[in-house]
């Protein structure tokens, strides 16, 4: 079965509630999913999946920095050709999700556009639109 793995830095939840919804949507695509905070990941191991799903929230106008370095971590180990989604919940400005798209597309990876922001705690709402990447990441599984 495909894989899809879901990595994320959350300092409050609410980039956390993106990437299990994100992995909800996958999961109902019959993809196995794997998700959890960057902390519990191996870079190597993430870099093994088929589609790398990264998430962070923005602090200062950028992502945190432990999550930039697993990234750099992540790539050393090889990713190129591979799909993958940026996401990541801000409050003004939301950065990090772009960065993470600029640094996953400069190793050659197929990034979905656009990332998905979401202000804040996500809503209903929005957790469907987690639930939708993670179908779509699913879809472009299957038809590789
Ligand atoms: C110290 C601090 C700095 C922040 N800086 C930014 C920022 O520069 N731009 C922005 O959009 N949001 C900023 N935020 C808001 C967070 O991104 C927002 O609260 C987000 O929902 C946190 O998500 P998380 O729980 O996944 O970490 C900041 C929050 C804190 C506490």
């Amino acid at each position: 079965m495909a894989e899809l793995a879901v990595v994320y830095l959350s300092t409050q939840g609410n980039t956390k509630k993106m990437a299990e919804a994100i992995a909800e949507g996958a999961r109902t695509r019959h993809v196995e999913v794997k998700v959890d905070s960057f902390f519990e990941w191996d870079p190597a191991e993430a870099a093994s999946a088929d589609a790398i799903a990264v998430g962070s929230s923005t602090f200062d106008y950028a992502m945190h920095p432990p999550i930039s370095k697993f990234i750099d971590k992540m790539v050393h180990a090889g990713v190129e050709g591979k799909t993958g989604a940026a996401f990541g919940s801000y409050g003004w400005s939301g950065e990090a999700p772009v960065q993470i798209a600029n640094k996953l597309r400069k190793a050659g990876m197929e990034v979905i556009d656009p990332v998905l922001r979401i202000q804040y705690s996500p809503n209903e709402k929005d957790l469907l639109e987690c639930n939708r990447l993670g179908k779509d990441l699913a879809g472009k599984l299957k038809r590789k």
